[in-house]
This record gives C-alpha cells, structure tokens and sequence, in this order.
C-alpha cells in the first residue's frame, strides 16, 4: 500500500534534545481513537480484522490513527536498535543496605531481609491505624506463639475461597485451587512449627501464584483453555521454589487477564476479576487475582508478572503495594514465554516490609558463577534505622505528564508529593521526558510482536473458538506489525535508555501517579467477550512503560482514595538496580499514608481469633 505511505516522524538527535523543565519538547496525549466495544460489536470487529481483505485495511487505518505510523513504522532515528533492557552494574553505590552473600539460601535471605525491618511494635503511638491488614511477621507470630497453626489458617483460607467465588460474590481469584494439596503443605508446616524448627518468617504463609508461573501440581494456563494442553508444566518455577523452600504454602493459581494480552481483568473463561474496594469495578490486570487475593487479606503476598505494568497498575487499582525489580533480577525461568524482554516477576504485597521479605527470598542470579554475573549483589534496605527519612531524595518530575490524569489522581498525588518534600524535605526536579507516546506505542509493538512470535505455532493449530473475543482482536493486531515496524521500536528503546540515563543524572527517581484513572466499572456485556476499551487502557498503562520497555525497577505505594472511595497510587521508577532505595522510598511513604488505610468491602480476616 505504498500510495498510502504515511509520513514519519524525524526525531532530534538526543544530544540536541532539551530536558529541562521549560524544553520545547510537545507532550503529545494518548489520542487513542477507538470506541468501546464489547458483546456483538467485539465479534464483529474480530470477524473483520481476521478477514485477509478487510482485516488488513481495518489494520492499515487503525495503526495510522493511533499515531503507530507516524511515531515509530516510518519515522527516521538515527539510534542503533536496543533489543533487551540490560544494565551494565559498575559502580554502584548503595546506602545504608545490607548486602547480602550471593551464595545464601532463600531461607538465609529471608532472615537478613527480616533483621532489615522495624517490627509493628516499634511503630510510634501516632501511628494508631483504623484499618491495618496482617502482615508475614503477624504470622510468624501467631504460629510460634501457638494461637494459630498453619492448618487452621489454611482451613479459613479454604472456606474464605469458597465463599469469594459464591453466587453473591463472584469475585473469580483463582483459575486452579487444590484445597488438598493446601492442606498437605499446612500439615507439614503445622508440624515444622510443633517441633519447633520453622524453615522460616514464610513457614505457614499462604502465598498465590498469578497462573503465568509454573507451579506444580497446577497446569499453566496463562489464563487461556488452551496453553495448559500445548505446554506442560513439569516444575516449579525459580522464584516459586524458592518461595516453597521458606516454608510458604503456595495457595494456588490467580486469575489473569487472558494470555497478558490486556489490563482489565475480565476473563470470559475465569471469571472477571473484581475489586475487593468495590466488586462492581475492575481489578486491572493482568496480574488480577494477584492483587485481589492480597486486598481482600487472603495472603499477605503473590506474586505477578509485569509486562506492560501488570503488576504495578493492580496493585495501584485495589490498594496495595506492588514491586516491579530491575529486569533479571528475580530469574524468568518457569514463566510463560510470551514475551521475554519486558515481562518480569514482580511482587504484590500488603506492606512495604512485606515486598521486601519476598523479595529477598525471590531475587538472585540462578548460576553459581557469580565474579561472571550481570546481576549485582542484593542489597537490603536497612528500614529500622530511620536515618534515610533525613536523606536528601530528588524526585524527578514531568509536570505535564504527570497532570495527565483524573481530577481525582491529580488532586491526591500532587498532594501526596507536597506532603512528602513538607516531611521529609525531599526536592522535585521538574523536567521533560520527551516522546512518551512514542514510548508506549513501540512497547505495545514490541509486546505484540514478542507474543504473537511465541504462540504462532500453537496458533495455526488452534480452534479460534478456545479463544476470546477480545483477545482475538488482541492478536489480529499483534500479528501485524512488520520486521521495520519492530525495528523502529527498538530504535526508540536505546533512545528512551538515553534520555532516561540522563534523567537519573538530575534525580533519584522519576515520581508519577501509578494510572490516570482508578478502577472503572465491570459492565455486563463484557463479561462473555471480554471488551476494548482502548481509552482506558491508555491511561491505565500511562505511567508504567519505562518499567517495563527500559527495564528500570519501580514500585507503587497507595496514598489515598478518590471520590468515591478507590484507592490510588503513587509510582516511583528508579535507576537500575537501585531496589534497596526504592524501598526505602516506599517505606517513607507508606509511614506517611498508612494512617489513612481502609478497609475494603470484601475483606477476610485469617487471623481473626488469633489473639494481636
Ligand atoms: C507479557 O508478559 C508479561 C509477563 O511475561 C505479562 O504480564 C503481560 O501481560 C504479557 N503481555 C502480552 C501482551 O503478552
Ligand atoms: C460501588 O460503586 C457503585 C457504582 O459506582 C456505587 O453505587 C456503590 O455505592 C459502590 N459501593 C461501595 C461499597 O462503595
Ligand atoms: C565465571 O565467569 C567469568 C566471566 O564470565 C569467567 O571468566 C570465569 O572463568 C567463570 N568461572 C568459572 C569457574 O566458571
């Protein structure tokens, strides 16, 4: 279709490109023209996209409006491809961290990560909280003092389970739950703890696995009908087993959006995913039932995977912390291969300490060979002294992106930043992050190309009728990005790393809302074909990008609430490998927003009985 060849963009050298606050770099919005569709219309619009004729000038006319043509297919950069987010390590200074030998167990880890944090009795009188959900350490309790034994918490697990997936309820968590195979781990535990020998702090926590990470004796369904048939799932994944050997009983698979391919969490197959704040609303995706688990106070912790913020943006969307680590840090192994250079295993987690102890046991190189490794030493942030509150942090900060949210997210997250530089005394340094947009659209050209690359061959063989609609259309448009479409997005990527490197020379972190819009509403009609609604998508995507594209760790702390009562969240992307500060960063916020914590509508509490 050469006559309709579109014009591209040709992009500044980055030398010449002015980041400073008053650049004249344009901040182009999300202009995403797409309807939302679901129920027939959805069906339609995936008849007519897999159409050979039709499909391919609905393609055609979709990527050149969207601004994909003009962005990245024809635009001209004179940058080298970057094909994967690795960040060369030397010279990293960390402060106040404990480092931690490489050679040292999960369990190990786990206990430096725990001698890191200031217990929950330590935390000042101010600090009486109306709501504070149960955290890894209020288990370990509960267990070695007897109140409670891993058996009887499994048991509550089991029934709270059951009544979340009640006609009333219908939350839809889990996409596999074996209760026996609960059970068999909270009787070994039970009895680790009458012995008095638990592994340790994750001896008897219930932990979930989002249904992307292999994980016996479940299928990996990728939350699809099919994947489990094609790909067997042989073994633990990594950062399972090693999550195993502390003791934690793996509770089961959560739901997720189909195959990762979208961020709603309504999966015609499974269920819709809905919000513990508000089970008429959304969850996010694509790590739902991850995030769920965790704010209905199921487990204290699960895990994710993070693609296009599949962590980040449900943890922000139902109240919790989510943490997304430097790409490989924690190892991939044992995840679904759908798209290998920017998923990674993130964790979501009730508290900041919490993330931390599960971090600690999840993270590490997989070779014994370390002087070789591209990954550097772990270091843990030392939160019980408090010296780190007084640290001088830059946040970087692009006004006009991070205005470009709802009036609700606005209002509380440039508050929250005020609030954080009135308390502590930390700076914000307004800059400019030029071609954001061109940034998201060349992550969603290379996720889709990544995706479609790895299920091509299951595809053909396929019966489309396994498939759901909304991932149907997901795929039609995946599968038709080009090898000079491809390349220009990772031209785009060694560009996005420049600018970022330079960001990071004027700053700490780049501070951000987590999404543009909080949880929106589950509509009926989407329920059986799922829905495209690329609109929010884009704001619920807006934020996480460099995460995921660049590779960069990031965390989300929620800060507060909107009008009528969702949470919101408050990102931090940091420099590589720079973990240890953002949780520290998270920590200082977390002290200041704690107080503020509510209790979800659907709420279970495990250690009820279990006397404080
Ligand atoms: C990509 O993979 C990540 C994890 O690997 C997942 O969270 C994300 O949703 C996936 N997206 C697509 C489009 O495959
Ligand atoms: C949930 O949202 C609906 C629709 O916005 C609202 O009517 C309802 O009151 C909310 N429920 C709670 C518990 O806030
Ligand atoms: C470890 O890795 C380094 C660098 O890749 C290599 O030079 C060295 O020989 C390796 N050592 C062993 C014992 O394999």
């Amino acid at each position: 279709m050469g006559f309709l060849k579109a014009k591209g963009v040709v992009y500044k050298p980055v030398d010449e490109v002015d980041l400073g606050p008053d650049s004249d770099e344009f901040y182009i919005r999300a202009n995403v023209k797409a309807p939302r569709m679901a129920g027939l219309l959805v069906k339609v619009f995936a008849w007519f996209l897999e159409s050979p004729i039709f499909g391919g000038i609905l393609l055609y006319i979709l990527k050149r409006n969207n601004l994909i043509h003009k962005l990245v297919s024809f635009a001209e950069l004179q940058e080298s491809p970057l094909f994967v987010p690795l960040h060369p390590h030397q010279g990293i200074v960390e402060k106040e961290v404990k480092c931690v030998d490489p050679d040292m167990s999960p369990p190990e880890k786990v206990e430096e990560a725990v001698d890191c944090i200031q217990s929950p009795e330590d935390l000042p009188k101010s600090l009486q909280l109306s709501f504070r959900c149960w955290t890894i350490l209020d288990y370990a309790r509960a267990y070695s003092s007897g109140e409670t034994t891993p058996t009887m918490v499994a048991d509550r697990f089991i029934a709270n389970v059951r009544e979340s997936s009640s006609r009333d309820l219908q939350m839809s968590f889990f996409i596999n739950l074996y209760e026996d195979d609960i059970l068999k781990q909270a009787t070994e535990s039970t009895l680790r703890y009458k012995r008095g020998e638990p592994i340790s702090v994750l001896d008897g926590v219930p932990i979930a696995i989002k249904d992307e990470i292999d994980c016996l004796p479940y299928p990996t369904t990728g939350g699809t009908k099919w994947m489990h048939k094609v790909r067997q799932c042989k073994n633990d994944a990594c950062c399972v087993n090693r999550l195993r050997s502390c003791g934690a009983i793996i509770v089961g698979k959560t739901n997720m959006h189909e195959l990762g391919a979208g961020i709603s969490g309504i999966n015609p197959h499974y269920g819709a995913v809905r919000n513990p704040y508000n089970r008429s609303k959304i969850t996010g995706g694509s790590s739902s039932g991850s995030a769920a688990v965790v704010a209905a106070g199921l487990c204290p912790v699960a895990l994710g995977v993070d693609g296009g913020g599949s962590v980040r943006l449900p943890a922000a969307l139902c109240g919790v912390v989510g943490f997304k680590p430097t790409f490989a840090r924690v190892p991939h192994d044992g995840v679904l291969p759908i798209n290998y250079t920017i998923g990674m295993v993130g964790i979501l987690a009730a508290t900041v300490e919490d993330a931390l102890i599960a971090y600690a046991a999840i993270s590490g190189d997989l070779s014994s060979n370390h002087s070789g490794s591209a990954v550097p030493k772990i270091g843990l942030p030392l939160l019980k002294s408090a010296n780190y509150l007084s640290w001088d942090i830059k946040m970087a900060r692009y006004g006009k992106w991070f205005d470009d949210c709802s009036d609700n997210i606005k209002a509380c997250c440039s508050s929250a930043v005020a609030k954080l530089s009135d308390k502590y005394g930390w700076k914000t340094v307004e800059v400019t992050i030029p071609d954001i947009e061109a940034m998201r659209l060349s992550h969603y050209l290379t996720i889709g190309s990544e995706c479609s690359g790895s299920i091509a061959g299951h595809l053909e063989k396929l019966n489309k009728a396994e498939l759901g609609w909304d991932v149907r259309v997901g795929l039609a448009v995946y599968g038709s990005f080009h090898s000079h479409e491809y390349l220009n997005a990772q031209k785009i990527r060694n560009r996005q790393m420049q600018f970022h490197n330079k960001i990071f020379s004027m700053a700490d972190v780049i501070v951000t809302p987590t999404v543009g819009v909080t949880a929106y509403g589950i509509e009926d009609d989407a329920l059986k074909t799922g829905e495209l609604d690329y609109i929010n998508g884009a704001a619920l995507v807006r934020y996480q990008i460099a995460g995921n594209f660049l590779g960069l760790p990031a965390v989300t702390i929620p800060v507060g609430f909107d009008k009528s009562g969702l949470p919101i969240g408050l990102q931090f992307i940091g420099k590589p490998w720079s973990e240890s500060l953002l949780i520290h960063i998270a920590s200082a916020v977390q002290a200041l927003f704690m107080s503020g914590n509510k209790k979800p509508e659907v709420y279970y509490d495990m250690l009820a009985n279990a006397k404080d």
